[in-house]
């Protein structure tokens, strides 16, 4: 099962580095998590701020079907939010994979491949998600911890057995049928297909949402989408 195996470092530059440097010694299923990272990884190689407080962790999987990352993303933003249910917190996901409450991200996956003469050959899933560690105060507009929503620090070890314990369980559920995991994404995306949008302040409608792009279209043309940041839903969305 996944999780069956824990490893816990104090300080570590990235838990998905350390699995890409060192996968060679581990079980498929083992969970590295750090404490506090040096060199947090985000998505578009962005950084990622990971201090004590957080919960920033990656899993080592070797799926039989290693073109199915976006399956393990979609596996683990769809448990992080039946999870944060649990804390009575009603998060959505910003498509493709942020998880935001209130117009704030307060989680985000990074799913890397690990490769062998070119090979994909197993992948690594990591997590990040603000629990009680202070957003530094040039982010507080845009990102948000679990302990300032719920006004009280939680234990980082209970959140992170749930999480596991739901994600093994959706593993089971969804691995047979991703269609139906994908429906489950769907409707806990900010956007959905059949909205109105606002695309270079012309109105076009969400016509499909894919893992890797969204189409728009209006009267005149239909877009191919790659990036969340060049659509409008709504003022102040914050996206
Ligand atoms: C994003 O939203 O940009 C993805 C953020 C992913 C952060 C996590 S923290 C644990 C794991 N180790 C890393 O270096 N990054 C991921």
């Amino acid at each position: 099962m996944i999780g069956d195996k824990v490893l816990i470092f104090e300080k570590i530059d990235s838990t998905n580095e350390y699995i890409k440097k060192n996968y060679q010694q581990l079980n498929n299923g083992t969970v590295v998590v750090a404490i506090e990272q040096t060199a947090g990884k985000g998505r578009k190689g962005r950084s990622w701020i990971s201090p004590k407080g957080g919960l920033w962790f990656s899993i080592f999987i070797k799926p039989k079907n290693l073109k199915s990352a976006f399956f393990f993303t979609k596996l683990s933003s769809v448990t992080l939010i039946k999870v944060l249910k649990k804390y009575k917190i009603n998060a959505q996901i910003k498509w493709p994979n942020d998880i935001f409450v209130n117009g704030k991200k307060l989680a985000g996956i990074l799913t890397e491949g690990i490769y062998e003469n070119s090979k994909p050959i197993a992948l690594v899933i990591g997590i990040g998600i603000n629990i009680n560690n202070e957003i530094p105060d040039e982010l507080k507009n845009k990102a948000i911890s679990l302990s300032k929503i719920l006004q009280k620090n939680l234990h980082i070890s209970g959140f992170l057995k749930l999480f596991l314990k739901r994600f093994n369980s959706y593993y089971l559920k969804y691995r047979k049928a991703p269609h139906t995991l994908t429906k489950v994404w769907k409707k806990n995306l900010i956007i959905k297909e059949g909205e109105l949008i606002r695309y270079k302040n012309e109105n076009y409608i969400i016509e499909k949402i894919e893992n890797d792009y969204i189409i728009i279209s209006n009267e005149v043309e239909k877009k191919k989408i790659f990036s969340i940041h060049e659509l409008e839903w709504e003022e102040n969305s914050g996206n």
